[in-house]
Formats: C-alpha cells, sequence, structure tokens
C-alpha cells in the first residue's frame, strides 16, 4: 500500500509509524485509520520488525483526534460502524504480537489518546497532553478508549478525564500511569527506541504471549456498549452542535437533546 497519511520506516529491526498530517494536528481520516491498519499487518507478519514505535509528525502533536470534519458527517447509520472500525484497528495495534511503543509528542487527544492507549507502552515528551474531549463535541470516545483509559489509570480517574474533557499534563499523566515516562522532547524518540531494544533481548514468544495474557483482562461487552453509546450520541441534536462549533471555531451551546 502506498502511504499518504503515514510514514513508515523500517530500521534495526524496529517499525516507526508516523502520523503525517500536521497541518491537521495528525488528526485521523478515515484514509489514515486505512494506512495505520495496513502498516500494523505488515508489522505482524514482517520478520524484519521486532517491534513498532507509534508517533506524530512535527512539534505540536502526537495526534490530536479523529478527524472532526468527517465525524461530523456520519450519519446516524453508520455511526456503529464508525466506531466498530477505529476499535478493530485498534485492537489491531493492542494485539500485536510485537512490542508496540508511542512517543507521545505532544497533543494526545481524542482518538489520538485512544490510538496511544491501544499501544503497548506510552512514553511522554514533557509538552505532551492527553486527554479524551469527546463530550466537548457531544460525543464519548469510540475507538476503545472508555475501556481501556478506565482500566488503565481506574474508573475515578478516567471519569474525571473523560466528563470534564480536560487535558492531562505529562507529569500528571506519569503520576496516574497514562504516560509509563516522561522525558525531553529531544530525547523521546531516542528513548523509546532504546526500551524497544530492552525488550527485544527477550524470548519472543514469551513476549508475544504477556501481551496476550494481558489483553485477555478486556471484555467483548465492554467495547460493544461503547460503540452503541457512540451510535446513541450520533443521533443527538447536541452532536451536531458539538462538531459544528468546533469546525466553526465557537463554542457549542448543548441542550441535551
Ligand atoms: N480534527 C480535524 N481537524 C483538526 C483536529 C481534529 N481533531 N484538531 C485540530 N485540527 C485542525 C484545526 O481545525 C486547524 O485547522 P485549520 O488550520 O484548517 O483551521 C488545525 O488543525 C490547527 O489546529 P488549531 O486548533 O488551529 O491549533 P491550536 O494550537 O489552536 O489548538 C488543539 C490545538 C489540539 C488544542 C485544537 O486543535 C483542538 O482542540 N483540536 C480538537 C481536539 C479534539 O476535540 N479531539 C477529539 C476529536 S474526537
Amino acid at each position: 500500500m502506498e502511504y499518504t497519511n503515514i510514514k513508515v520506516e523500517v530500521a534495526d529491526y524496529i517499525m516507526t509509524l508516523t502520523i503525517n498530517r500536521p497541518d491537521k494536528m495528525n488528526a485521523l481520516n478515515f484514509a489514515t485509520l486505512e494506512e495505520i491498519e495496513s502498516a500494523i499487518k505488515k508489522a505482524y507478519a514482517d520478520k524484519e520488525v521486532k517491534g513498532v514505535l507509534i508517533t506524530g509528525t512535527g512539534e505540536k502533536a502526537f495526534v490530536a483526534g479523529a478527524d472532526i470534519s468527517e465525524i461530523a458527517g456520519v450519519k446516524e447509520s453508520a455511526a456503529y460502524a464508525f466506531s466498530k472500525n477505529g476499535q478493530r484497528i485498534f485492537t489491531s495495534i493492542e494485539n500485536c504480537p510485537k512490542p508496540v511503543v508511542a512517543a507521545v509528542n505532544g497533543y494526545a487527544l481524542g482518538g489520538g489518546c485512544e490510538l496511544a492507549l491501544a499501544c503497548h507502552i506510552r512514553l511522554a515528551s514533557d509538552n505532551a497532553k492527553f486527554g479524551l474531549p469527546e463530550v466537548t463535541l457531544g460525543i464519548l470516545p469510540g475507538y476503545g478508549g472508555t475501556q481501556r483509559l478506565t482500566k488503565l489509570v481506574g474508573k475515578g480517574k478516567a471519569l474525571e478525564i473523560m466528563l470534564t474533557g480536560s487535558m492531562v499534563n505529562a507529569a500528571e499523566a506519569k503520576e496516574i500511569g497514562l504516560a509509563n515516562d516522561v522525558l525531553p522532547a529531544a530525547e523521546l524518540i531516542t528513548k523509546a527506541k532504546e526500551l524497544l531494544n530492552r525488550i527485544f533481548k527477550n524470548a519472543p514468544l514469551a513476549v508475544a504471549r504477556v501481551i496476550e495474557a494481558a489483553n485477555a483482562a478486556y471484555t467483548e461487552s465492554g467495547f460493544e456498549a461503547e460503540a452503541k453509546a457512540f451510535e446513541a450520541c450520533c443521533k443527538s441534536e447536541d452532536f451536531k452542535e458539538g462538531t459544528t462549533a468546533f469546525l466553526e471555531k465557537r463554542k457549542a451551546n448543548f441542550k441535551g437533546v
């Protein structure tokens, strides 16, 4: 597959997958998601790849979310499939038998935070900001974020983050276990590669089994509930208002319908 929204480079057994839409804060449109899925499939199969590093182009954003201009156009009838598609692709990252490290180099919001959550380990630059601000758009995280954040940081913190829609800075992200470590931006990629190399020294089959066993903690019904809730939100007037307000660069006026 030809990539136009991501860059993929394989060197020293590491596949570096860089989300590459810097003018849109690396937001994930459908085409980008498709390219990510294709690259991850390649990572599963390619013997030259022992691990994956996911990051974003530029110094401002890892990924600032799913592309809101596309979300705004999601029809009620397609909302469930929209969520399931993202869930499937992010679950393929989480189930990758090779370690996947997110190098979070700036904003990791919405679908971007969900992408980082689907990775096995998250390293954050000191300017990183995490958040699931979907409620400010009239929706909820639909790519597995409600499940993965809750498992990772506990229900209380996860609900605080998701209900307020506020951003969590790098230091707080480390404190609550959302980021494994915080590093100066200039060292982020080198440290992420060092971490992968430490894992590569271990038995590949055992590494794959650890990932598999850790992922067994999830339940399918949680993801199903999330997709159904996403579909329900997409039927609301507030969803139209929230996404339109973002695109018109104004505050949303929610009515609860
Ligand atoms: N989807 C689509 N476009 C996005 C985007 C997203 N999730 N996030 C940013 N962009 C676009 C902006 O619309 C803008 O495009 P434009 O130059 O054509 O107007 C461009 O990226 C730069 O973003 P801008 O908002 O001007 O940068 P900023 O530095 O002022 O703010 C953010 C950065 C990340 C705080 C802000 O862009 C933001 O809040 N983004 C949306 C976050 C979000 O709600 N994500 C969840 C989506 S599910």
